[in-house]
């Protein structure tokens, strides 16, 4: 069963730049977006496992640093033409508080 768990302040987390967190043995990829939002998706692209974390940020999508495979942020599936998916965690934002669903 998964668990909140709290992972960051909210004020902590730059907006567009992701975080890499590890949550139990997750290794999670954590962005905050422009409406303060938070999204959360398996750090490891599934092309050549790839640091999402370290990716530039384009609207609610993800662009892989090593050879740019556009993951969604909503849904963890990788864009056309390419192929593949991440894990997605729920998340939520609470008095500032970022938890993701672990
Ligand atoms: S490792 Fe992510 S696109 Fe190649």
């Amino acid at each position: 069963m998964r668990e909140k768990i709290f992972v960051a302040d909210l004020a902590d987390l730059i907006v567009n730049i992701g975080r890499e967190i590890h949550v139990e043995k997750e290794e999670i990829a954590l962005f905050r977006l422009p409406d303060d939002s938070v999204r959360a998706v398996g750090n490891r692209c599934p092309h050549e496992n790839g640091p999402l974390a370290e990716g530039i940020v384009a609207g609610e999508f993800v662009f892989c640093p090593l050879h740019d495979y556009k993951v969604s942020l909503n849904s963890g599936e990788v864009q056309a033409p390419d192929e593949g998916c991440v894990n997605k965690y729920k998340t939520s934002v609470e008095d500032g508080k970022v938890y993701v669903w672990a």
